[in-house]
């Protein structure tokens, strides 16, 4: 009997503990300590994507640029002091990353609602990526939470690790692999491009010196996009920037690819079969997308009494 009881606590103990090692991140984790957070975010989210409807897309951007860096910790979040090396002046990041200021207001609201600091800036960028998507009707997801936020950030680290619009397919592939994600997660959370814009320097050689491109795809973007100056001019990502559909990926089949890394998921290789089947299916699309928007969002976060939970997204308390 006794040592039936035993056994029966020794379970339990290795349970519980596998349970604190493996699912630290959980589905309800502000049920209970701030209800309303959730609500908030969404709230600020629709407001601000309706006002400008690329917010969303600079959203949906920022949570995956945190990720890549050390986990998603909200590290990008950071600006520069004398011991932080902000990661906003990174090669990917400086001039580009947007949307900061809508993180500054969903904190500052939801600080408001919950009475105190209780939510993380990692998770506020997760939850505000997904309420993006939703916003510009994509696919909705259970963004899992508890995210603690870094006290540092690597400008070396997000050079290193956020991948570059010049890269071959090996190479993508590579770089995700090295945040646990595979060449279907790359192919789906590629398709991330259905929204926004890109600034002409991202894709000056492509449309001036690559050959696969149609030819007048080529020139509209020349059209806006010289040969020099002009660096920051926009042109969309997909003919639907606003608006998550599997437009991105029939655009790849005919050659219309803005970025190199883009045309790159469809030129021959391996991962040609994956962008015809999203370009046909969009529920497939989506479905894989926030599978995979999950899988990026639960990349090495700090848990626990690891981190802290930041007073103001852009500081270290
Ligand atoms: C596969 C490797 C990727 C590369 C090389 C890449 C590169 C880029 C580049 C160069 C831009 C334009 C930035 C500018 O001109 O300022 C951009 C924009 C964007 N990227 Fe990616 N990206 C990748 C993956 C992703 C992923 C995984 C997501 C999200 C799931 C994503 C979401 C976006 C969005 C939404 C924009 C538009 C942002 C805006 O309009 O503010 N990208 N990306
Ligand atoms: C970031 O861009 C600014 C121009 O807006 C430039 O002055 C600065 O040198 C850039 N920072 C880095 C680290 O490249
Ligand atoms: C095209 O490629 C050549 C040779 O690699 C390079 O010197 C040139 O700068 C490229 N042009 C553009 C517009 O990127």
């Amino acid at each position: 009997m006794a040592s039936r009881s035993f056994l029966f606590i020794y379970v339990l103990v290795m349970f519980c503990l596998a349970g604190m090692a493996f699912s630290e991140l959980s589905d309800d984790f502000y049920h209970h300590i701030c209800p309303k957070a959730l609500p908030t975010i969404k709230r600020v989210v629709v407001d601000a994507v309706r006002k400008e409807r690329r917010t969303g897309a600079s959203l949906l951007r920022l949570h995956f640029h945190d990720c890549f860096v050390n986990g998603c910790d909200a590290s990008i979040l950071l600006d520069q002091t004398s011991t932080i090396n902000s990661e906003k002046t990174s090669r990917a990041n400086n001039n580009s990353a947007r949307g900061f200021e809508v993180i500054d207001k969903i904190k500052s609201e939801v600080d408001k609602v919950c009475g105190r600091p209780v939510v993380s800036c990692a998770d506020i960028l997760a939850v505000a990526a997904r309420d993006s998507v939703v916003a510009l009707h994509g696919p909705s997801w259970k963004v899992k939470l508890g995210r603690r936020d870094s006290t540092t950030a690597s400008r070396t680290a997000a050079n290193n690790n956020i991948p570059t619009p010049f890269m071959d397919l090996p190479a993508l592939i590579k770089n995700f692999k090295k945040q646990g994600l595979d060449e279907k997660d790359l192919v789906a959370l590629s398709g991330g491009h259905t929204l926004g814009f890109a600034q002409c320097f991202t894709f000056r050689n492509r449309i001036y010196n690559e050959t696969n491109i149609d030819p007048t795809f080529r020139r509209q973007r020349q059209a806006n996009c010289p040969r020099s100056g002009g660096d920051s001019n926009l042109a969309p990502l997909d003919p639907t920037p606003a608006l998550f559909d599997s437009k991105y990926f029939s655009d790849l089949r005919s050659k219309k690819g803005l970025l190199h890394t883009d045309q790159a998921l469809f030129s021959g290789g391996k991962t040609d079969d994956l962008v015809e089947k999203y370009s046909k299916n969009l529920g497939m699309f989506s479905k894989d997308f926030a599978k995979s928007m999950i899988k990026m969002g639960n990349i090495k976060p700090l848990t626990g009494k690891r981190g802290q939970i930041r007073v103001n997204c852009r500081k270290v308390n």
